[in-house]
């Protein structure tokens, strides 16, 4: 959460970071803030407003016009953590004398013990942010050391899990960048440097970048870029090339991301079906022998959706593999690891590849000895640099904050893991495999016909839930975890209230709280446990409840059953929550835009929870 952005070279610093900014906001969208420092003058110059970045874009454009641009400077967008979202929290942040600013992304977790000793030798503070006491610290030791060196002891000071810039007007050609469990990205470019939380930020100027390790500092200026570690040893490293696309990063005439992304989704299925499966429909997921040869147990870490597509991983994995599985919260594993067994395999899920939880438990999984497998769409994050071997889900990267691509994405990688896993241990005929192969190839037209037929009717639907304040999200096996899923995306960005359970568990309790007020979305598709899911949506319907349902348009039953139908094709019942969620998907999106929300970045959010 939180981006941070900064440029040194020739350019006019102020577009460069307005630029970036609006490439991280999806990181946070409190507030947001740049310093630059005024050519010719060495006074540092700090522009800030609360709220989206259009008003700090305002603000900077209603500055002197004739004035010389500044060609160094750093930026951040917020996402509060310490200090309400206010103009005097916004970063950067600076020291008593105004001429050193950092921006910080991550959580200084002894700022108040640091603030009190601060204060204790002169220093005032005037925000309730932690970062505050950055600036103070890093004054501190300037009179007698180079800027990276003040950094560099002022960061030993620190406790936490961070990413640093800092800008000084003494030092008005260099930056100093820090990073600590939090990313933090350099790109390289002529005659000119950058640095981002997040590769979008950069891609439009130079895809040639250099990542951070954790415990590592950068010095920047125009002509080169010096890593070191904590230490001050200089770290040597060759930068990457990405092969991706700026276009990637723009909403090509779709009114938001969210929906461009659920429009994509049929061809992420088919990427991943190309990178993974061969044309004699064998499955080759790239992986080392050595992570998943004679697993005997499996753990999943996630959060959020990511946490959701593992637990259809998990049914995969017990019911087509009969290996026992567990999913835990990252946020409680950390805390609570179940008891460390043999053979065990561990998989991290995480979309951005930097959910500071998720990465934790990773890190406390491997320092239990078990194999680590890592599944996200950005091999290039942090979770890159932990898990032993990494599942790239060919989805790219997805800049609506509520997930849908990369969960599509996941879901496909637990079916090719599971199936591949089927194979290894005899648990399926090869037979079945291929069947399930194919029918994995037929889905993306199926998602297709979904998109195309039901968009302007969920988007009419969609009216009819203008006062709605509560929603219930019922499936049973597999499609359990798409109610749980239906029911984040309708909550994240409608900010309706919505729970999801398993079907069987309504007559447990929630039933009491249906009414005609409450409107009830079953997904019933054919298989196990069809009939159970309509008898359970019958006992909703008895209670007056509305009924939505993610069923077959072919069946009298589910017709006769349903209020609204948002049917989906029929294909075998265990493949079928890659078409269910999508309805879903488009529901939650249509539901929101009709309340005039803003979809892609959803109050109190963030695509990246880099805290924890
Ligand atoms: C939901 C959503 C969040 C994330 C969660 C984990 O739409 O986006 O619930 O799924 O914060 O994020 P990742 O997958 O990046 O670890």
């Amino acid at each position: 959460m939180c981006g941070i952005v900064g440029y040194i070279g020739d350019r006019n610093a102020n577009e460069i970071l307005i630029a970036g900014l609006r490439k991280l906001e999806y990181r946070g969208y409190d507030s947001a803030g740049v310093a630059t420092i005024a050519p010719g003058t060495n006074q540092l110059q700090r522009v800030r407003a609360k709220g989206k970045l259009n008003n700090l874009a305002q603000k900077l454009e209603q500055q002197d016009a004739h004035a010389k641009p500044a060609s160094i400077g750093i930026g951040h967008t917020r996402w509060a953590t310490h200090g309400k979202p206010e103009e005097h929290n916004a970063h950067p942040h600076i020291n008593t004398i105004g001429s050193l600013a950092v921006v910080q992304n991550g959580i200084i977790e002894n700022y108040h013990v640091l603030r009190e000793e601060l204060k204790g030798r002169g220093h005032r503070f005037v925000t309730e942010t932690d970062t505050e006491v950055i600036p103070h610290l890093i004054s501190e030791f300037l009179s007698q050391n180079t800027l990276l060196e003040a950094v560099r002891i002022a960061v030993s000071k620190l406790e936490g899990a961070f990413a640093i810039a800092v800008l000084c007007a003494d030092f008005a050609d260099e930056l100093i960048v820090v990073r600590q469990q939090a990313p933090l990205v350099i790109g390289l470019g002529e005659h000119e440097n950058f640095f981002a939380s997040d590769t979008p930020a950069l891609v439009a100027y130079t895809r040639k970048i250099l990542a951070l390790d954790n415990g590592e500092i950068a010095r920047l200026t125009s002509s080169g870029v010096e890593i070191y570690n904590f230490e001050g040893d200089r770290q040597r490293r060759s930068p990457q090339t990405l092969n991706w696309n700026p276009v990637l990063v723009e909403k090509q005439g779709f009114r938001h991301y969210m929906l461009k992304e659920i429009h994509e989704q049929p061809g992420v299925v088919r990427a991943g079906l190309a990178s993974f499966v061969n044309e004699a429909d064998r499955i080759n997921l790239k992986l080392p022998d050595r992570i998943l040869d004679q697993i005997q147990n499996v753990q999943i870490l996630a959060c959020g959706t990511s946490w959701h597509a593992a637990l259809v991983g998990k049914y995969l994995l017990e019911q087509l593999v009969h290996i026992p599985t567990s999913v835990q919260y990252a946020s409680e594993y950390r805390y609570a690891p179940p008891p460390n067994l043999p053979n065990t395999l561990v998989i991290g899920v995480t979309q951005s590849g930097e959910t500071a939880d998720t990465l934790a438990a990773l890190d406390l999984a491997k320092s239990r000895g078990d194999r680590c497998l890592g599944i996200t769409n950005r091999p290039e994050s942090s979770i890159g640099r932990i898990a032993d071997s990494i599942l790239d889900t060919q989805a790219g990267i997805e800049i609506g904050v509520a997930a849908t691509k990369t969960f599509m994405a996941q879901l496909l990688m637990f079916y090719l893991l599971a199936l591949d896993l089927a194979d290894r241990h005899q648990t399926m005929p090869p037979d079945a495999i291929k069947d399930m192969v194919i029918g994995l190839r037929q889905l993306p037209a199926h998602m297709e016909r979904i998109l195309e037929s039901q968009e302007r009717y969920i988007e009419q639907l969609a009216h009819s839930f203008t006062h709605t304040r509560d929603f219930i999200y019922l499936g049973r096996g597999v499609n359990f975890p798409i109610a749980l899923e239906g029911a984040l995306k309708l909550k994240e960005i409608s900010y309706i209230h919505a729970e999801g359970y398993p079907a069987g568990e309504m007559k447990h309790g929630p039933i009491a709280l249906l009414d005609e007020d409450v409107p009830v979305v079953a997904i019933a598709t054919p298989g196990k446990v069809y009939e159970k899911v309509l008898s359970n949506a019958q006992e909703a319907k008895a209670r007056d409840a509305q009924l939505i349902g993610v069923a077959p348009l072919e069946d009298p039953v589910a017709n006769e059953t349903f209020d609204h139908l948002l049917p989906v094709p029929i294909v075998d019942e265990i493949l079928s929550p890659m078409l269910t969620v999508i309805p879903l998907q488009l529901m939650a999106y249509q539901i929101a835009a009709h309340r005039g929300l803003d979809v892609d970045q959803p109050r109190n959010l963030a695509k990246s929870v880099t805290v924890e």
